[in-house]
């Protein structure tokens, strides 16, 4: 039966000026904006709680964090690894797989040793660029994040990108894309040009997995890290 009173409200402060009593936040981080659920590419990145400017003091807190089912079936979280300041290239994948969750290291098992080869074409070092996820805990099966999942870790890709002020992002496969140019369009949609993310240019590509099972993205991809290359080498 509904209350006459309307809908229920929060409790009203025990004495005047003092605040509601709010639930502690479950994580290292305060809850979104009452508590929503922040979508991919959602505003929620622009006005999210403030993470600390300090990549340490972030891994902490990812390392630490319970936001979302993912935590439960972890063996280690992936934060990323790589240069730590104004890298040439951030490589944003998707989510760590067996080998990544393993290790907690980025892109190690066949799709990072690819990335490396893709690396090393561009005339870059692994070490001097960034590689990251969207989300940081392997999703069971290495199902694509749903975007729940994505949302409550984007946040701290926000935030590494914040730190990191990498030279040029490149997104791998539609979950990055998706969570970093916040379009839902795919990769064979939004790749073949340079887009940007605030001040950082963006090229969306291919996830060097899907080049694995798919011989005919890799003319496509090299196209997409040779106009990285060619903006690297313009300034
Ligand atoms: N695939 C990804 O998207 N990220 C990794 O770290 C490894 C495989």
């Amino acid at each position: 039966m509904p209350d006459a009173a309307g809908p229920a409200r929060p409790p009203l402060p025990s004495r005047p000026g003092a605040l509601p009593q709010v639930p502690p936040p479950r994580t290292g981080y305060p809850a979104g904006p009452q508590g929503s659920v922040p979508q991919y590419g959602a505003p929620f990145l622009e006005e999210g709680p403030a993470l600390p400017d300090d990549l340490d003091a972030l891994e902490a807190l990812v390392k630490a964090c319970t936001r979302c089912p993912l935590h439960a079936t972890r063996a280690n979280t992936v934060f990323g690894e790589g240069h730590r300041d104004r890298p040439a290239v951030m490589f944003v994948g998707e989510g760590p797989g067996a080998d990544e969750d393993r290790t907690g290291r980025p892109f190690v098992g066949a799709a990072g040793q690819l990335l490396d080869k893709m690396i090393a074409a561009m005339g870059l070092r692994r070490e001097d660029c960034y590689i990251a996820n969207v989300v940081k805990c392997r999703p069971p099966e290495n199902a694509t994040p749903t975007p729940d999942q994505a949302g409550h870790c984007l946040p701290y890709l926000e935030a590494q990108i914040r730190v990191l002020r990498p030279r040029f992002l490149v997104a791998l496969g539609a979950a990055a894309a998706h969570a970093l140019t916040g379009s839902q369009d795919g990769v064979a949609r939004q790749r073949g040009r340079v887009q940007r993310r605030g001040d950082i240019p963006l090229v969306v590509t291919y996830h060097p997995a899907a080049l694995l099972r798919n011989a005919e993205y890799k003319r496509p991809a090299w196209a997409d890290l040779q106009l990285v290359m060619a903006r690297l080498r313009n300034g």
